[in-house]
């Protein structure tokens, strides 16, 4: 039984967690605990034991046994203006207009599975292991009813929370806040971790002290990502990796949102997120309900790293497309950083020859292929294929790559319009704007109005057409910029817009998904500026980062990983040097950043050596022996990581991979050791390294220290000799017991300008090694 009422406590258990409140003798419902699994026996002692009076309070009734503070009481929900005078959670003007409501226990219904919304993503359970508890609270003057919903998903220890505000009064109501979860807990030594960042640097990891007053991690872009992902861990001070306690939120939204923490001078700290309720305002007529976007909740006694395995447990199984579950992704080409817009039908094919001869999967032409669309000033909206560019039509274009043994895909941004296109011309009326300004360009483009049900057929018949057509396997769904100028004719409020435009996102999204569940759709916003879990309930990846700077990656990828799976993380191998940062780059490491999720390639071969096209060959071969740990394994982060290192590491069925990069080479270096997870004690392992071969140009000038002839790097011969001859880096090929390699596997030493020999490391600045480490029997 994972959801029990035991008057008057609410029980909600998954495997490891339990989370508990209780009616209160005012009917406030008082949250009790959550974390590890306690006892039956435990519940008389969790609540707060009010027993001296304390000053400066109000009393909620002064009746007998209601004298209580609610302001001193962890609530499990609360209203505002009854004495509570932490954060509010609520903020509803009443049908007599005070702002003043007071929502206490009325009643409850557990029920099998999920409550499911008709509008937003809640998740879903195909194992039959999901309870939904709905507690609903009334106001105690108005029939105004507030549904706290919970539903425990048991192997992945999360929790959700959503809440449904219904009006049952004659007078509308009008909500300018409403969260879909709150909780209070005791603490003053607590930290916030958020994701934050910008373009080509998504996902940066910040830790910031707790203290008196209201933290918030949030977004007013109309789009979730880039400034702040909505994902937040609150931690205890000094949790790290694989140690101490943290609670993990995430909402299930791609719009606004937001998360507070608001520390009181009792002790007590407030959680709550939901919806921005910056410039949000609905209004709620008789009858009528509103439903909040859900929230992921989950704890971790042993650090991060168990709390990210929670979630990401539950995006691999309860919140992805389904029909994707466990499935192995395709290898892509995109054909993006190659090309950009300056493609035709010769060029493409080229490219798409030589990736099925490198052993990729899936052929991706990304923007450029439709309406004017040479550069990024004008076209979307429409969708007449451009046949200068590709003379036998999208149609001809699929059927001969797919001739080759390739599957394909397209790039689309239905949610936009350049004001240079035909649609504009058309249909000026689409695009969001307000009359008498001028609209502010993003990327010279608008948005269209997603509130306006016309514009959402107009978006799901041209692409449907293209789809049918061309019977596309997989969607690049591109959204390249920021809300300005919100209006909508569509809703009867303004208020209301970006919350309907996100109904409106996730409607033509639902019926994509529904009309045709085959295709992989891969979601982005000028890389990772919608990567939310909203977007991966309809496409179950996402295009990271348009950073593909292997150094780069590192932290936008690890940042990424305390929230999602490596099975949504989408990452290419492009060319060095870098076109973001201008860094050079050895491709092993490119490639050992970019395996560690869906990997794919994003660059014209035409620029590659022989050596490297065969190093490509070679890194995809290992990919596919390895892809399903490397895209399903547990992703693991460490403590040991510092400006100079990083490590990562994979595990799944007794196969463990563990990524080793120098960011930055140390002049006489330290002896190393990696301290492999996650091992059995006493069982035996074999660890092996790849062999990264090197080319003579690694070592530019001193190579003719090494070498009986002297070659000088800037001469033809060298160039010659050094595209055929190539040197051994130092391998690992040991057998040791799981208790050694987790005390810590001592490496070769690296490279200190001594001399070379085959067994000295050579990482140097960007090097990086892949070990993998198996049980032997
Ligand atoms: C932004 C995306 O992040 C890129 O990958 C690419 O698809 C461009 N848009 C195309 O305009």
């Amino acid at each position: 039984m994972m959801i029990r009422y035991k008057e008057p406590f609410f029980i909600l258990e998954t495997k490891d967690l339990s989370y508990v409140f209780k009616i209160l003798s005012t009917n406030h419902l008082e949250h009790l605990h959550f974390g590890a699994k306690i006892l039956d026996s435990d519940l008389n002692q969790l609540h707060t034991k009010l027993t001296a009076k304390a000053r400066g309070v109000i009393d909620y009734d002064n009746s007998e046994n209601k004298d209580i503070p609610l302001d001193l009481t962890p609530l499990e929900y609360s209203s505002f203006g009854k004495g509570d005078f932490k954060l509010a959670p609520l903020e509803i003007k009443m049908p007599d207009s005070t702002f003043v409501s007071d929502f206490v226990y009325h009643k409850h219904e557990i029920i099998e599975g999920i409550y499911a919304s008709k509008e937003l993503p809640t998740g879903y359970d195909d194992e039959s292991q999901t309870k939904t508890i709905i507690v609903t609270l009334k106001d105690t003057k108005f029939n105004i009813y507030l549904d706290l919903v919970y539903t425990t998903f048991f192997e992945s220890n999360v929790i959700t929370r959503r809440t449904i505000l219904r009006n049952e009064e004659k007078h509308s109501i009008s909500i300018r806040k409403i969260m879909s979860m709150m909780f209070d807990l005791y603490g003053n030594d607590y930290e916030m971790l958020t994701l934050d960042g910008g373009a080509i640097k998504e996902g940066q990891k910040h830790i910031t002290p707790v203290s008196y007053g209201t933290y918030i991690n949030s977004s007013m872009t109309g789009i979730s990502s880039y400034k702040h992902n909505p994902g937040v861990i609150l931690l205890k001070k000094g949790t790290h990796e694989d140690y101490g306690m943290c609670y993990g939120f995430n909402l299930i939204y791609s719009g606004n949102h937001y998360t507070a923490i608001d520390q009181s001078s009792h002790g007590i700290l407030r959680v709550m997120q939901g919806i921005n309720p910056s410039c949000f305002e609905w209004d709620l007529h008789q009858n009528e309900t509103f439903e909040t976007p859900t929230t992921v909740l989950t704890f971790s006694d042993k650090g991060f790293n168990q709390l990210s395995h929670h979630m990401h447990h539950f995006i691999n199984h309860h919140m992805i497309p389904r029909q994707f579950k466990n499935v192995e992704r395709p290898i892509v080409i995109n054909s993006w950083e190659g090309f950009y817009f300056d493609f035709n039908e010769r060029k493409l094919l080229t490219l798409a020859k030589k990736a099925k001869d490198l052993g990729i999967e899936l052929f991706v032409l990304d923007d450029g292929w439709f309406s004017t669309r040479n550069n990024d000033q004008s076209g979307l909206g429409d969708y007449d294929v451009n046949l200068k560019k590709l003379k036998h039509g999208l149609v001809g274009l699929a059927s001969k790559i797919r001739n080759l043994g390739l599957k394909f895909g397209l790039w689309f941004e239905p949610e936009m319009i350049n004001p240079v296109s035909k649609l504009y011309d058309k249909r000026p009326e689409y695009a969001v704007k307000i009359e008498g300004r001028n609209p502010s360009l993003g990327r010279n483009q608008l948005l269209l109005d997603l509130c306006n049900p016309e514009v959402r057929a107009y978006i799901m018949n041209e692409m449907s057409k293209i789809i049918d057509e061309t019977k596309l396997d997989y969607i690049k769904w591109d959204m390249n910029r920021y809300m300005t100028d919100m209006f909508s004719a569509y809703v009867p409020q303004q208020g209301m817009f970006y919350h309907t435009y996100m109904l409106g996102l996730y409607n033509i999204l639902g019926q994509l998904r529904k009309k045709y569940p085959h295709i992989l759709i891969e979601t982005c916003a000028s890389g990772g500026n919608r990567f939310d879990l909203g977007m991966l309930s309809f496409g179950p990846q996402i295009w990271t980062s348009d950073n593909t700077d292997p150094i780069s990656r590192l932290s936008i990828q690890k940042g990424m990983s305390y929230f999602y799976p490596l099975s949504t993380l989408s990452n290419h191998v492009s060319l060095s040097p870098h076109e973001q940062t201008l860094r050079k780059t050895p491709l092993h490491t490119r490639f050992n950043v970019a395996m560690f999720g869906v990997l794919g390639y994003e660059l014209d071969f035409k620029y590659l050596s022989a050596f490297e096209i065969k190093t490509i060959k070679e890194h995809i071969n290992l990919y596919k022996s390895y892809r399903k740990i490397l895209q399903y394994g547990k992703f693991y982060r460490f403590n040991e990581d510092s400006p100079y290192q990083m490590m990562y590491q994979v595990s799944k069925d007794n196969v463990h991979i563990l990524g080793n990069y120098q960011i930055l080479a140390l002049p006489n270096p330290n002896l190393e050791q990696v301290r492999i997870k996650n091992l059995k004690d006493n069982e035996m392992y074999a660890l092996k390294s790849m062999n990264q071969k090197m080319t003579l140009d690694k070592f530019g000038h001193l190579i003719s220290h090494a070498l009986p002839i002297k070659l000088n790097p800037n001469k033809a011969l060298f160039r010659l000799i050094s595209r055929f001859k190539q040197l051994d880096n130092a391998t690992e090929d040991v057998v040791l017991s799981g208790q050694a390699l987790m005390h810590g596997y001592k490496l070769k030493q690296q490279f200190m300008g001594t001399y070379y020999n085959d067994q000295t490391r050579i990482m140097g600045d960007f090097g990086s090694q892949i070990y993998i480490i198996k049980e032997s029997s």
